[in-house]
Protein backbone atom coordinates (compact mmCIF):
# COMPACT_ATOMS: atom_id res chain seq x y z
CA UNK A 1 0.00 0.00 0.00
CA UNK A 2 1.15 3.64 -0.71
CA UNK A 3 1.62 6.29 1.60
CA UNK A 4 -1.21 7.76 0.13
CA UNK A 5 -3.70 5.37 1.11
CA UNK A 6 -2.42 4.40 4.58
CA UNK A 7 -2.05 8.11 5.35
CA UNK A 8 0.74 9.57 7.11
CA UNK A 9 1.80 10.88 10.96
CA UNK A 10 1.94 14.52 9.94
CA UNK A 11 2.37 16.65 6.96
CA UNK A 12 4.04 20.05 6.68
CA UNK A 13 2.09 21.91 3.71
CA UNK A 14 3.57 24.49 1.68
CA UNK A 15 6.75 25.78 3.45
CA UNK A 16 9.56 26.90 1.65
CA UNK A 17 11.87 23.98 2.54
CA UNK A 18 15.56 24.89 2.69
CA UNK A 19 18.29 22.16 2.67
CA UNK A 20 22.11 22.61 2.73
CA UNK A 21 21.82 22.09 -1.17
CA UNK A 22 18.70 23.36 -2.13
CA UNK A 23 15.59 25.76 -1.03
CA UNK A 24 12.15 25.59 -2.45
CA UNK A 25 8.83 24.75 -2.03
CA UNK A 26 7.77 21.60 -0.56
CA UNK A 27 5.31 19.64 1.48
CA UNK A 28 6.88 16.98 4.25
CA UNK A 29 5.53 13.80 4.98
CA UNK A 30 6.35 11.96 8.41
CA UNK A 31 5.94 8.66 9.03
CA UNK A 32 6.77 6.71 11.78
CA UNK A 33 9.18 9.44 13.16
CA UNK A 34 11.50 9.84 9.89
CA UNK A 35 10.99 12.05 6.79
CA UNK A 36 8.85 10.09 4.36
CA UNK A 37 8.46 12.20 1.20
CA UNK A 38 9.07 15.72 0.00
CA UNK A 39 6.44 16.48 -2.49
CA UNK A 40 5.39 19.74 -4.56
CA UNK A 41 3.55 22.14 -2.39
CA UNK A 42 -0.02 21.29 -1.95
CA UNK A 43 0.13 18.01 -3.49
CA UNK A 44 -0.14 16.47 -0.02
CA UNK A 45 -3.33 18.49 0.84
CA UNK A 46 -5.77 15.81 0.68
CA UNK A 47 -3.52 12.80 2.08
CA UNK A 48 -5.05 11.70 5.56
CA UNK A 49 -2.64 12.36 8.27
CA UNK A 50 -2.97 12.74 12.04
CA UNK A 51 -2.06 16.30 11.92
CA UNK A 52 -1.24 18.78 9.62
CA UNK A 53 1.02 22.04 9.81
CA UNK A 54 0.48 25.16 7.17
CA UNK A 55 4.47 26.16 6.78
CA UNK A 56 2.65 28.67 3.66
CA UNK A 57 5.10 31.88 3.60
CA UNK A 58 7.37 30.00 6.20
CA UNK A 59 10.82 28.31 6.27
CA UNK A 60 11.43 24.70 7.08
CA UNK A 61 14.48 23.23 7.93
CA UNK A 62 16.28 20.54 9.51
CA UNK A 63 16.07 21.01 13.21
CA UNK A 64 19.19 22.61 14.66
CA UNK A 65 21.88 20.73 15.65
CA UNK A 66 24.05 22.61 18.23
CA UNK A 67 27.63 20.81 18.74
CA UNK A 68 28.96 22.64 21.62
CA UNK A 69 26.75 22.62 24.65
CA UNK A 70 27.64 22.80 28.29
CA UNK A 71 25.10 20.83 31.28
CA UNK A 72 25.39 19.91 34.40
CA UNK A 73 29.21 19.90 34.55
CA UNK A 74 31.16 20.03 37.87
CA UNK A 75 33.38 22.55 39.24
CA UNK A 76 36.20 21.97 37.31
CA UNK A 77 38.02 25.60 38.12
CA UNK A 78 36.71 28.16 40.30
CA UNK A 79 33.05 28.17 42.23
CA UNK A 80 31.04 28.36 39.24
CA UNK A 81 28.95 25.87 38.64
CA UNK A 82 26.47 25.55 35.08
CA UNK A 83 22.98 26.17 36.52
CA UNK A 84 21.86 24.54 33.16
CA UNK A 85 20.73 20.61 33.87
CA UNK A 86 19.80 18.45 31.06
CA UNK A 87 16.51 19.25 31.36
CA UNK A 88 16.54 22.77 31.62
CA UNK A 89 19.33 23.08 28.62
CA UNK A 90 17.29 20.74 26.83
CA UNK A 91 14.16 22.82 26.91
CA UNK A 92 16.32 25.40 25.81
CA UNK A 93 17.00 24.21 22.79
CA UNK A 94 13.80 23.03 21.65
CA UNK A 95 12.41 26.67 22.36
CA UNK A 96 15.11 27.50 20.09
CA UNK A 97 14.56 25.03 16.98
CA UNK A 98 17.58 22.96 18.47
CA UNK A 99 16.62 18.95 18.01
CA UNK A 100 20.17 17.63 18.87
CA UNK A 101 22.48 18.61 21.21
CA UNK A 102 26.54 17.45 21.89
CA UNK A 103 27.32 17.78 25.23
CA UNK A 104 30.37 17.31 27.17
CA UNK A 105 31.95 14.06 29.33
CA UNK A 106 34.52 15.63 31.48
CA UNK A 107 37.58 13.32 32.64
CA UNK A 108 38.59 14.35 35.92
CA UNK A 109 42.12 14.73 35.84
CA UNK A 110 42.65 12.13 38.75
CA UNK A 111 41.31 9.52 36.13
CA UNK A 112 42.89 6.72 34.71
CA UNK A 113 39.68 5.91 32.95
CA UNK A 114 36.82 7.84 30.25
CA UNK A 115 34.29 5.50 31.11
CA UNK A 116 33.62 6.76 34.51
CA UNK A 117 33.19 10.46 33.24
CA UNK A 118 30.79 8.76 30.34
CA UNK A 119 29.00 6.84 32.26
CA UNK A 120 28.33 9.90 34.68
CA UNK A 121 26.87 11.99 32.06
CA UNK A 122 24.60 9.24 30.50
CA UNK A 123 23.57 8.94 34.30
CA UNK A 124 22.54 12.45 34.24
CA UNK A 125 20.95 12.56 30.59
CA UNK A 126 18.48 9.29 30.52
CA UNK A 127 15.13 10.05 30.95
CA UNK A 128 15.64 14.10 31.59
CA UNK A 129 16.12 15.57 28.29
CA UNK A 130 13.51 17.36 25.74
CA UNK A 131 15.91 16.50 22.69
CA UNK A 132 18.12 14.00 21.03
CA UNK A 133 21.86 14.23 22.51
CA UNK A 134 25.40 12.74 22.44
CA UNK A 135 28.06 13.75 24.24
CA UNK A 136 32.11 14.78 23.68
CA UNK A 137 34.58 13.35 25.51
CA UNK A 138 37.05 15.44 27.54
CA UNK A 139 40.51 14.29 28.10
CA UNK A 140 42.38 15.92 30.60
CA UNK A 141 44.50 12.85 31.52
CA UNK A 142 45.60 11.03 28.62
CA UNK A 143 46.97 8.38 30.01
CA UNK A 144 48.22 5.03 28.31
CA UNK A 145 44.76 3.31 29.57
CA UNK A 146 42.88 6.38 28.32
CA UNK A 147 44.16 5.99 25.06
CA UNK A 148 43.67 2.54 24.88
CA UNK A 149 40.14 3.41 25.64
CA UNK A 150 39.77 4.95 22.15
CA UNK A 151 38.24 2.05 20.70
CA UNK A 152 35.95 1.49 23.46
CA UNK A 153 34.33 5.14 22.98
CA UNK A 154 33.98 3.97 19.50
CA UNK A 155 31.90 0.98 19.93
CA UNK A 156 29.36 3.43 22.94
CA UNK A 157 28.92 5.85 19.80
CA UNK A 158 31.18 8.58 20.41
CA UNK A 159 32.86 9.63 18.15
CA UNK A 160 34.83 12.61 19.81
CA UNK A 161 37.14 14.05 21.66
CA UNK A 162 38.22 18.01 23.12
CA UNK A 163 41.40 19.06 24.70
CA UNK A 164 42.09 22.13 26.16
CA UNK A 165 45.59 24.32 25.83
CA UNK A 166 44.44 26.38 29.19
CA UNK A 167 42.79 25.88 32.45
CA UNK A 168 44.81 24.37 35.28
CA UNK A 169 42.25 21.57 35.59
CA UNK A 170 42.04 20.45 32.02
CA UNK A 171 45.24 22.10 30.02
CA UNK A 172 47.48 19.43 28.06
CA UNK A 173 51.20 19.68 27.57
CA UNK A 174 52.07 19.13 23.43
CA UNK A 175 53.23 16.16 23.81
CA UNK A 176 49.95 14.97 25.21
CA UNK A 177 48.04 16.57 22.83
CA UNK A 178 50.15 14.48 20.38
CA UNK A 179 49.50 11.08 21.89
CA UNK A 180 45.82 12.63 21.78
CA UNK A 181 45.74 13.38 17.71
CA UNK A 182 47.78 10.33 16.73
CA UNK A 183 45.72 8.23 18.62
CA UNK A 184 42.35 10.18 17.55
CA UNK A 185 43.04 9.90 13.97
CA UNK A 186 44.56 6.32 14.54
CA UNK A 187 40.00 5.49 15.45
CA UNK A 188 38.58 7.67 13.46
CA UNK A 189 37.61 10.25 16.11
CA UNK A 190 37.79 13.62 15.37
CA UNK A 191 39.69 16.19 18.00
CA UNK A 192 38.22 20.00 19.03
CA UNK A 193 40.91 22.08 20.32
CA UNK A 194 40.20 25.12 23.13
CA UNK A 195 42.71 27.09 21.58
CA UNK A 196 44.15 30.31 23.83
CA UNK A 197 47.75 30.42 25.32
CA UNK A 198 47.49 29.27 28.96
CA UNK A 199 50.73 30.55 30.07
CA UNK A 200 50.60 33.83 28.34
CA UNK A 201 47.18 34.05 29.80
CA UNK A 202 47.96 33.29 33.26
CA UNK A 203 50.72 36.03 32.94
CA UNK A 204 48.73 38.38 31.61
CA UNK A 205 46.55 38.05 34.13
CA UNK A 206 49.16 38.28 36.95
CA UNK A 207 49.91 41.34 35.49
CA UNK A 208 46.72 42.80 35.49
CA UNK A 209 46.15 41.60 38.96
CA UNK A 210 49.60 43.48 39.82
CA UNK A 211 48.13 46.66 38.89
CA UNK A 212 44.98 46.09 40.48
CA UNK A 213 43.02 46.13 37.50
CA UNK A 214 40.29 43.56 38.17
CA UNK A 215 36.78 44.72 36.66
CA UNK A 216 35.27 42.44 34.01
CA UNK A 217 36.29 44.00 30.94
CA UNK A 218 40.17 43.19 31.82
CA UNK A 219 38.99 39.63 31.30
CA UNK A 220 38.85 40.73 27.86
CA UNK A 221 42.74 42.52 28.22
CA UNK A 222 43.77 39.34 29.40
CA UNK A 223 43.41 37.54 26.55
CA UNK A 224 44.49 39.39 23.42
CA UNK A 225 44.08 37.96 20.03
CA UNK A 226 47.69 36.89 19.64
CA UNK A 227 47.18 34.42 22.30
CA UNK A 228 44.36 32.85 20.60
CA UNK A 229 45.85 33.33 17.01
CA UNK A 230 49.20 31.43 19.07
CA UNK A 231 47.81 28.69 20.41
CA UNK A 232 45.50 27.96 17.09
CA UNK A 233 48.53 28.01 14.84
CA UNK A 234 50.51 25.46 17.57
CA UNK A 235 47.37 23.37 17.02
CA UNK A 236 47.08 23.16 13.28
CA UNK A 237 51.12 22.35 13.25
CA UNK A 238 50.54 19.57 16.07
CA UNK A 239 47.91 17.98 14.38
CA UNK A 240 49.84 18.80 10.74
CA UNK A 241 52.96 16.55 12.28
CA UNK A 242 50.91 14.02 12.82
CA UNK A 243 48.28 13.87 10.02
CA UNK A 244 45.32 14.11 12.15
CA UNK A 245 42.18 16.23 11.82
CA UNK A 246 40.98 18.73 14.15
CA UNK A 247 38.12 21.36 14.83
CA UNK A 248 38.98 24.68 16.55
CA UNK A 249 36.10 25.25 18.82
CA UNK A 250 34.30 28.98 19.33
CA UNK A 251 36.66 31.08 16.88
CA UNK A 252 36.46 34.77 18.09
CA UNK A 253 39.07 36.56 17.02
CA UNK A 254 40.12 37.80 13.14
CA UNK A 255 43.35 36.47 13.40
CA UNK A 256 43.07 33.02 14.26
CA UNK A 257 40.34 32.85 11.25
CA UNK A 258 43.29 33.81 9.36
CA UNK A 259 45.69 30.81 10.82
CA UNK A 260 42.78 28.40 9.78
CA UNK A 261 41.92 29.71 6.41
CA UNK A 262 45.61 29.63 5.45
CA UNK A 263 45.91 25.80 6.70
CA UNK A 264 42.95 25.12 4.86
CA UNK A 265 44.23 26.41 1.55
CA UNK A 266 47.22 23.73 2.48
CA UNK A 267 44.67 21.45 2.04
CA UNK A 268 44.90 20.73 6.11
CA UNK A 269 42.15 18.96 7.05
CA UNK A 270 41.55 21.57 9.64
CA UNK A 271 37.95 22.49 10.67
CA UNK A 272 36.68 25.28 12.90
CA UNK A 273 33.39 26.67 14.76
CA UNK A 274 32.55 30.17 16.10
CA UNK A 275 29.63 31.17 17.98
CA UNK A 276 26.91 33.57 18.05
CA UNK A 277 29.05 35.59 20.88
CA UNK A 278 31.62 36.38 18.69
CA UNK A 279 29.03 37.46 16.15
CA UNK A 280 27.07 40.20 18.06
CA UNK A 281 29.27 41.02 21.32
CA UNK A 282 32.13 43.22 21.32
CA UNK A 283 34.85 44.26 24.49
CA UNK A 284 31.85 47.80 25.15
CA UNK A 285 29.78 44.49 26.45
CA UNK A 286 32.18 43.97 29.23
CA UNK A 287 32.87 47.40 29.76
CA UNK A 288 29.70 47.93 31.62
CA UNK A 289 28.58 49.89 34.82
CA UNK A 290 29.35 47.68 38.05
CA UNK A 291 29.75 44.29 37.56
CA UNK A 292 27.26 43.89 34.64
CA UNK A 293 30.59 43.18 32.40
CA UNK A 294 30.53 40.03 33.73
CA UNK A 295 27.37 38.63 31.76
CA UNK A 296 29.18 38.48 28.82
CA UNK A 297 32.32 37.27 30.25
CA UNK A 298 33.53 33.68 27.90
CA UNK A 299 36.17 32.74 26.79
CA UNK A 300 37.87 33.34 24.41
CA UNK A 301 36.65 36.82 24.70
CA UNK A 302 34.53 38.94 22.74
CA UNK A 303 36.68 41.13 20.07
CA UNK A 304 37.58 44.50 20.41
CA UNK A 305 34.67 46.24 16.99
CA UNK A 306 32.97 45.82 14.17
CA UNK A 307 35.76 45.10 11.53
CA UNK A 308 36.12 42.01 13.80
CA UNK A 309 33.20 40.63 13.61
CA UNK A 310 32.54 41.26 10.48
CA UNK A 311 35.89 38.94 9.48
CA UNK A 312 33.86 36.42 11.59
CA UNK A 313 30.73 36.62 9.47
CA UNK A 314 33.01 36.86 6.37
CA UNK A 315 34.72 33.43 7.65
CA UNK A 316 31.20 32.02 8.00
CA UNK A 317 29.79 33.07 4.58
CA UNK A 318 33.45 31.83 2.70
CA UNK A 319 33.60 28.93 4.07
CA UNK A 320 36.55 29.03 6.81
CA UNK A 321 33.63 28.14 9.34
CA UNK A 322 32.66 24.44 9.20
CA UNK A 323 29.90 25.24 12.42
CA UNK A 324 27.79 27.40 14.59
CA UNK A 325 27.53 25.91 17.79
CA UNK A 326 26.29 28.14 21.08
CA UNK A 327 29.12 27.21 23.67
CA UNK A 328 25.94 27.41 25.77
CA UNK A 329 27.55 27.54 29.43
CA UNK A 330 25.10 29.29 31.38
CA UNK A 331 26.00 30.57 34.94
CA UNK A 332 23.57 32.68 37.13
CA UNK A 333 24.69 36.35 37.80
CA UNK A 334 23.04 36.92 40.66
CA UNK A 335 24.30 34.40 42.84
CA UNK A 336 27.41 34.88 45.07
CA UNK A 337 28.34 30.94 45.32
CA UNK A 338 27.82 29.45 42.35
CA UNK A 339 27.31 32.45 39.79
CA UNK A 340 28.94 35.66 38.09
CA UNK A 341 29.08 37.40 41.72
CA UNK A 342 31.23 34.73 43.32
CA UNK A 343 34.19 36.89 41.81
CA UNK A 344 33.49 39.33 44.12
CA UNK A 345 34.84 39.63 47.60
CA UNK A 346 35.28 42.46 50.43
CA UNK A 347 38.40 44.22 48.75
CA UNK A 348 37.51 43.64 45.41
CA UNK A 349 33.18 44.99 45.33
CA UNK A 350 33.58 45.16 41.32
CA UNK A 351 35.01 40.91 41.45
CA UNK A 352 38.25 40.19 40.03
CA UNK A 353 37.50 39.03 36.93
CA UNK A 354 39.79 36.01 37.07
CA UNK A 355 37.62 34.34 39.25
CA UNK A 356 34.36 34.80 36.99
CA UNK A 357 33.31 31.54 35.56
CA UNK A 358 33.73 31.64 31.93
CA UNK A 359 30.25 31.57 29.60
CA UNK A 360 26.86 32.43 28.68
CA UNK A 361 24.01 31.02 27.86
CA UNK A 362 22.29 30.49 24.12
CA UNK A 363 21.47 27.53 23.30
CA UNK A 364 17.88 29.10 22.56
CA UNK A 365 19.02 32.29 20.93
CA UNK A 366 21.59 30.53 18.41
CA UNK A 367 19.52 29.83 15.71
CA UNK A 368 17.04 32.94 15.73
CA UNK A 369 19.20 35.40 15.86
CA UNK A 370 21.67 34.07 12.88
CA UNK A 371 18.51 33.76 11.26
CA UNK A 372 17.17 37.35 11.75
CA UNK A 373 20.47 38.48 10.42
CA UNK A 374 20.12 37.83 6.44
CA UNK A 375 23.49 37.70 6.12
CA UNK A 376 24.07 34.59 5.49
CA UNK A 377 22.18 32.22 2.61
CA UNK A 378 19.19 29.99 4.22
CA UNK A 379 21.03 27.10 2.82
CA UNK A 380 24.33 28.49 4.15
CA UNK A 381 22.63 29.11 7.39
CA UNK A 382 21.03 25.60 7.54
CA UNK A 383 24.50 23.73 6.52
CA UNK A 384 26.47 25.86 9.27
CA UNK A 385 24.32 24.89 11.92
CA UNK A 386 23.04 21.74 11.27
CA UNK A 387 24.04 19.61 8.44
CA UNK A 388 27.74 20.32 8.66
CA UNK A 389 27.89 19.77 12.35
CA UNK A 390 25.71 16.24 12.26
CA UNK A 391 28.41 15.51 9.44
CA UNK A 392 31.68 16.61 11.48
CA UNK A 393 30.60 14.25 14.16
CA UNK A 394 28.88 11.56 12.31
CA UNK A 395 25.61 12.05 12.92
CA UNK A 396 24.81 12.22 9.21
CA UNK A 397 22.09 11.61 7.55
CA UNK A 398 20.20 10.72 10.12
CA UNK A 399 19.96 14.15 11.73
CA UNK A 400 20.84 17.27 9.72
CA UNK A 401 18.97 16.45 6.50
CA UNK A 402 15.61 15.88 4.94
CA UNK A 403 16.31 12.02 2.96
CA UNK A 404 13.09 10.38 2.73
CA UNK A 405 13.45 7.22 4.70
CA UNK A 406 16.54 7.87 6.01
CA UNK A 407 16.52 11.39 7.93
CA UNK A 408 14.94 11.78 11.33
CA UNK A 409 11.70 14.07 11.36
CA UNK A 410 13.15 16.37 13.38
CA UNK A 411 12.19 20.09 11.30
CA UNK A 412 12.32 23.86 12.55
CA UNK A 413 9.43 25.52 11.21
CA UNK A 414 9.55 29.56 11.52
CA UNK A 415 6.89 31.74 10.87
CA UNK A 416 5.90 33.51 7.64
CA UNK A 417 6.93 37.19 8.78
CA UNK A 418 7.26 38.49 12.37
CA UNK A 419 7.38 42.36 13.32
CA UNK A 420 11.09 42.65 14.80
CA UNK A 421 11.19 42.22 18.15
CA UNK A 422 13.95 42.70 21.51
CA UNK A 423 14.92 39.58 22.71
CA UNK A 424 14.31 39.13 26.42
CA UNK A 425 15.40 36.65 29.46
CA UNK A 426 12.42 36.52 30.45
CA UNK A 427 10.78 34.75 26.88
CA UNK A 428 13.73 32.00 26.89
CA UNK A 429 13.74 29.05 28.66
CA UNK A 430 17.36 28.10 30.28
CA UNK A 431 17.52 28.75 33.85
CA UNK A 432 19.99 31.36 33.59
CA UNK A 433 18.55 34.21 35.00
CA UNK A 434 19.89 36.85 32.01
CA UNK A 435 20.86 36.27 28.45
CA UNK A 436 23.92 38.18 27.02
CA UNK A 437 21.64 39.38 23.79
CA UNK A 438 18.84 40.99 25.67
CA UNK A 439 17.64 43.73 23.54
CA UNK A 440 19.33 42.52 20.70
CA UNK A 441 16.39 43.00 17.36
CA UNK A 442 14.81 39.80 15.36
CA UNK A 443 12.75 39.17 13.44
CA UNK A 444 12.95 35.06 13.25
CA UNK A 445 11.73 32.96 15.89
CA UNK A 446 10.56 29.21 15.75
CA UNK A 447 6.99 28.59 15.88
CA UNK A 448 7.23 24.78 15.89
CA UNK A 449 9.91 22.44 16.58
CA UNK A 450 9.46 18.74 15.15
CA UNK A 451 11.49 15.77 17.11
CA UNK A 452 11.32 12.97 15.50
CA UNK A 453 7.52 13.52 14.08
CA UNK A 454 6.36 14.85 17.20
CA UNK A 455 5.87 18.17 17.98
CA UNK A 456 7.62 19.03 21.06
CA UNK A 457 7.48 22.94 20.72
CA UNK A 458 4.63 24.90 19.57
CA UNK A 459 5.29 29.30 20.13
CA UNK A 460 1.94 29.84 19.87
CA UNK A 461 -0.30 27.30 21.53
CA UNK A 462 1.55 26.05 25.25
CA UNK A 463 4.91 26.56 24.18
CA UNK A 464 6.94 23.73 25.45
CA UNK A 465 4.14 20.33 24.58
CA UNK A 466 7.14 18.14 24.36
CA UNK A 467 7.38 15.86 27.42
CA UNK A 468 11.15 15.71 29.22
CA UNK A 469 12.58 12.48 28.71
CA UNK A 470 11.78 12.05 24.90
CA UNK A 471 14.91 12.93 24.01
CA UNK A 472 17.37 9.90 23.00
CA UNK A 473 20.90 9.20 22.95
CA UNK A 474 22.39 9.46 19.53
CA UNK A 475 25.09 6.74 18.54
CA UNK A 476 27.74 8.62 16.84
CA UNK A 477 30.00 7.50 13.59
CA UNK A 478 33.04 8.38 12.34
CA UNK A 479 33.19 12.21 10.72
CA UNK A 480 31.65 12.04 7.60
CA UNK A 481 34.78 15.04 7.00
CA UNK A 482 37.83 13.08 7.70
CA UNK A 483 38.74 10.67 5.42
CA UNK A 484 40.11 6.92 6.32
CA UNK A 485 43.91 7.48 5.63
CA UNK A 486 46.96 4.93 5.73
CA UNK A 487 48.10 4.14 9.22
CA UNK A 488 50.94 7.23 10.38
CA UNK A 489 54.76 6.18 10.74
CA UNK A 490 57.76 8.01 12.50
CA UNK A 491 59.49 7.17 9.12
CA UNK A 492 57.62 9.08 6.81
CA UNK A 493 59.93 12.10 8.32
C1 LIG B 1 37.39 34.31 4.28
O1 LIG B 1 37.24 34.67 5.65
C2 LIG B 1 38.40 34.48 6.42
C3 LIG B 1 38.03 34.80 7.86
O2 LIG B 1 37.55 36.09 8.02
C4 LIG B 1 39.52 35.35 5.91
O3 LIG B 1 40.71 35.07 6.61
C5 LIG B 1 39.75 35.09 4.43
O4 LIG B 1 40.66 36.01 3.92
C6 LIG B 1 38.46 35.16 3.64
N1 LIG B 1 38.75 34.70 2.29
C7 LIG B 1 38.25 35.26 1.21
C8 LIG B 1 38.66 34.65 -0.09
O5 LIG B 1 37.51 36.20 1.27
Amino acid sequence: MSLFETGLDCIVLNGTVVTAADIGRYDVGIKDGKIALLAPALALANVPASRVIDAEGAYVMPGGVDAHVHLAEPELFGKGRSVDDYTSGTRSAIAGGTTTIIAFAPQDKKDSSLLIALDDVHQKAVKNTYCDYSFHMIVSNPCQQVLDEFPVLRERGISSVKIYMTYEALQLRDRQILDVLLQARTHGVTTMVHAENGDMLSWMTEQLESRALLAPKYHVTSRPPILEREATNRAIALGQLVGAPILIVHVSSPQAANAIREAQTHGLPVFAETCPQYLFLTRSDLDQPGFEGAKCVCSPPPRDGPSDLEAIWKGLENGTFTILSSDHCAFLYDDAVHGKKSAISEDAPLGRFKYIPNGCPGVETRLPLVLSATRLRPQRFVELTSTNPAKLYGLYPQKGALIPGVSDADLVIWYPELEPFPVTNAALHHSADYTPFEGHRVCQWPRYTLLRGELVWDRDNGGIVGAKGVGQFVHRGRSAFCDEQPPWDVDQY
